[in-house]
């Protein structure tokens, strides 16, 4: 079972119910199918994520989603099963959890547990033969819960280098976005405000940590500098299109500084990013030029790739597939779970 061997991916560590099946092929990976089902919808009220709201939303969904995928596929045929068991909001993992424990046993599979952390960073392999990958790779991770640079030596094997001392880079401009009144998510609708942003008006954030010889990271401070800039103000349209551009610029600046010193004192090959914030088109545009102007090899998933999929999930299952490890016995969710 390695060639055309077809890999269900489950995901609901936070607010997406998210499944996919991929084939594995001699290099790379065919997507059959791949459906999201998002809840923005329903915690934009609350400004972020509602955990228990979200818990009762996979709930609902999952079989739902399944249904969608085995009809995008076209057949009920798949042979294994990857779920995410961590790091993310507890009561959510256990839903799909539990969903990839029935169908596994109704159906007979295998089911291997997967790190969401890890996931996001060989969502680089789904679209790509991993053949094509020169390893080592220094990887960057940003998402709404990590900001994180890892040394990859191969599949599997990873280093932490650095990480944040406080908020993610994604919960920083979520939280940002809400002091703007911008609603959630906010890295979408900070990357709409500062498209806009026509240099009119100008504002200052400071760059956190960024001169520090090392890889850690700290956004909170980001926060605060907004938050402090827009007490006693008119935040008007032209105000917060700058403020916007300005804290995009501030979270790029940093992440792109720390992930070309990492590359450059491991001496990689290659600089591979993840996670949601890295959906943004200006930080992709601007680490591309930067890295290749270096000539590290450079690579980034698709949009629909770098925010919360099952297909990331299930290429990490087919990675992962003969790891006695990562087969579930007393699987269980774990809300911090490490790399
Ligand atoms: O990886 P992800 O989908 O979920 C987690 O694992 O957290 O990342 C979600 C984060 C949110 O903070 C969201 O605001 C941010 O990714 N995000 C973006 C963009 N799309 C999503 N940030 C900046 N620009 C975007 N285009
Ligand atoms: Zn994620």
């Amino acid at each position: 079972m390695t060639q055309n061997t077809k890999v269900l991916g489950i995901d609901t560590s936070c607010d997406d119910t998210a499944m996919a099946l991929l084939e594995a092929e001699k290099f790379g990976f065919r997507i059959i199918s791949n459906v999201v089902s998002s809840q923005v919808k329903i915690h934009q009220q609350y400004g972020g994520v509602y955990p228990f709201l979200a818990k009762r939303e996979h709930q609902k969904n999952l079989p739902i989603v399944f249904k969608k995928v085995l009809q995008q596929a076209k057949s009920k045929t798949f042979d294994m099963i990857g779920v995410t068991v961590g790091p993310g909001l507890e009561p959510c993992l256990w839903q799909g959890i539990n969903f990839a424990k029935e169908i596994a046993v109704k159906h007979k599979k295998s089911l291997i547990t997967i790190n969401h952390i890890e996931a996001h960073i060989l969502a680089n392999f789904i679209e790509r033969k991993s053949t094509a990958i020169k390893l080592p790779a220094v990887c960057l991770v940003v998402s709404g819960g990590h900001t994180t640079l890892f040394l990859m030596k191969k599949i599997g094997r990873y280093e932490l280098i650095g990480e944040t001392l406080d908020d993610a880079a994604g919960e920083a401009l979520d939280k940002i976005a809400r002091i703007l009144g911008l609603g959630y998510p906010g890295g979408p609708a900070i990357a709409a405000e500062a498209k806009k942003y026509k240099g009119s008006t100008s504002v200052f954030l400071p760059r956190p940590m960024m001169r520090q010889k090392n890889y850690n990271f700290s956004f909170s401070g980001l926060k605060t500098a907004v938050l402090y800039k827009c007490k006693a103000r008119d935040l008007n349209a032209e105000f917060i299109q700058a403020m916007c551009a300005e804290a995009q610029q501030a979270v790029i600046d940093v992440l792109l500084h720390k992930t070309l010193k990492a590359a450059r004192d491991y001496k990689v090959k290659t600089v591979m990013l993840g996670g949601g914030v890295v959906a943004n088109e200006a930080l992709r545009k601007q680490f591309g030029e930067k890295l290749q102007a270096e000539n590290f090899a450079f690579i980034v998933p698709s949009k629909e790739f770098c925010t919360d999929n099952g297909a990331m999930i299930a290429a990490a299952a087919y990675f992962h597939r003969k790891d006695k490890k990562n087969l579930f016995k007393n699987i269980a969710a774990q809300g911090n779970l490490a790399i």
